[in-house]
C-alpha cells in the first residue's frame, strides 16, 4: 500500500480515538435528542458534533478530499471521483440514546469508488476494527483471520424481525425459511457493528433491506478485506451513492443463501 494511504490511516485511527474519548465523556452529560425523517429516526448533539469534528480535521489535513456525512456537514457528493470519505459519526443512534452501548463510528475512504480504508469503532468497548486495501482487516491492531465457508445450518445470521413480518420492502415469506434453518438469529441495531462482527467471525451473515452509504461504507471495506462478500440482497454490487439492501456473509454461505432462499 502506498505511503500516502499509510499516513491517512494513521490520521484516521488517531482521530477516531479522539472522537471516541469525547463521545464517552458525552455519555455522562445530558443529550439533546431530536427526530429527523420520522419519530424513530433520532439525532443528538453528539452525532452532529462528532461529524463536524471529523470534517474539520479532514478539510484541514487533506484539502483535496471530499466528504459524504450523514448529518449533512460534508459536501454534496454526486460522483465518486477522487478521494471520498463516507462517514457515519454515530451508527446506532437509537442504541446510543436508549442503551448507551451498541453504537459505533463508521468511516470508509474510497478512491475513484474503490474502498481503500475502512473503520468501525465500538466506542464503549474500545474495539477498533480497521482495514486497508490488500492488507487485511484488524481488530485493535491484531490481524483478523480470513473468513472460512460455513453452511446455513451452522450459521448465526443478523436480521431484524421487521423483514419477516409485514413490511413494504420484502415479502416476509422470503426470509422466514432462512430464519428457521439457521442455527440462530441476532439483531444489534447498528449496521456498522453488525458488519464488523461478520468481519471478526462473531456473526456469519447480516441481511437488511435498506441502508444508506454511511451505514455500510466502513463495514464494506472491512468485510471484503476479511474475505467476506458484500452485495445487495440479490447479489449485485452496492451503490455507494444511494440506498441499498445489504447482504453480507462468509464465502460459501453467501452463495448458499442466494441460491436456496433468494433466487428460488
Ligand atoms: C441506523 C442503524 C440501524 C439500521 C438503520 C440505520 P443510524 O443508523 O445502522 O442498524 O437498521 O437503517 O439508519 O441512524 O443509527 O446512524
Ligand atoms: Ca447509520
Ligand atoms: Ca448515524
Amino acid at each position: 500500500m502506498q505511503e500516502k494511504w499509510k499516513e491517512i490511516d494513521e490520521c484516521v485511527q488517531h482521530w477516531i480515538k479522539e472522537a471516541g474519548t469525547r463521545i464517552r465523556a458525552a455519555l455522562a452529560e445530558k443529550l439533546t435528542v431530536e427526530t429527523k425523517a420520522h419519530r424513530n429516526d433520532l439525532v443528538t448533539n453528539v452525532d452532529r458534533e462528532t461529524e463536524r469534528f471529523f470534517i474539520e480535521k479532514i478539510r484541514k489535513t487533506f484539502p483535496g478530499h471530499r466528504v459524504l456525512g450523514e448529518e449533512g456537514f460534508g459536501d454534496a457528493i454526486k460522483t465518486l471521483q477522487g478521494v471520498v470519505w463516507i462517514i457515519d459519526p454515530i451508527d446506532g443512534t437509537m442504541n446510543f440514546v436508549h442503551q448507551k452501548r451498541n453504537f459505533a463510528i463508521s468511516i470508509g475512504v474510497f478512491e475513484n469508488g474503490v474502498g481503500m480504508l475502512g473503520y468501525v469503532y465500538d466506542v464503549v468497548h474500545d474495539e477498533l476494527y480497521a482495514a486497508r486495501k490488500g492488507e487485511g482487516a484488524f481488530l485493535n491492531d491484531k490481524p483478523l483471520p480470513r473468513l472460512e465457508p460455513v453452511s446455513v445450518s451452522k450459521a448465526i445470521i443478523s436480521l431484524n424481525a421487521t423483514w419477516v413480518t409485514e413490511n413494504k420492502r420484502i415479502d416476509p415469506k422470503v426470509l422466514a425459511p432462512l430464519v428457521k434453518d439457521a442455527r440462530g438469529t441476532r439483531s444489534y441495531g447498528s449496521a456498522a457493528l453488525e458488519m464488523a462482527y461478520v468481519a471478526a467471525g462473531r456473526l456469519d451473515a447480516y441481511i437488511t433491506m435498506r441502508l444508506s452509504p454511511w451505514d455500510f461504507a466502513g463495514g464494506l471495506v472491512l468485510v471484503q478485506e476479511a474475505g467476506g462478500i458484500v452485495t445487495n440482497l440479490y447479489g449485485a454490487p452496492l451503490d455507494l451513492l444511494g440506498k441499498n439492501s445489504v447482504f453480507v456473509a462468509k464465502p460459501g454461505l453467501h452463495e448458499e443463501i442466494l441460491q436456496k432462499y433468494i433466487h428460488r
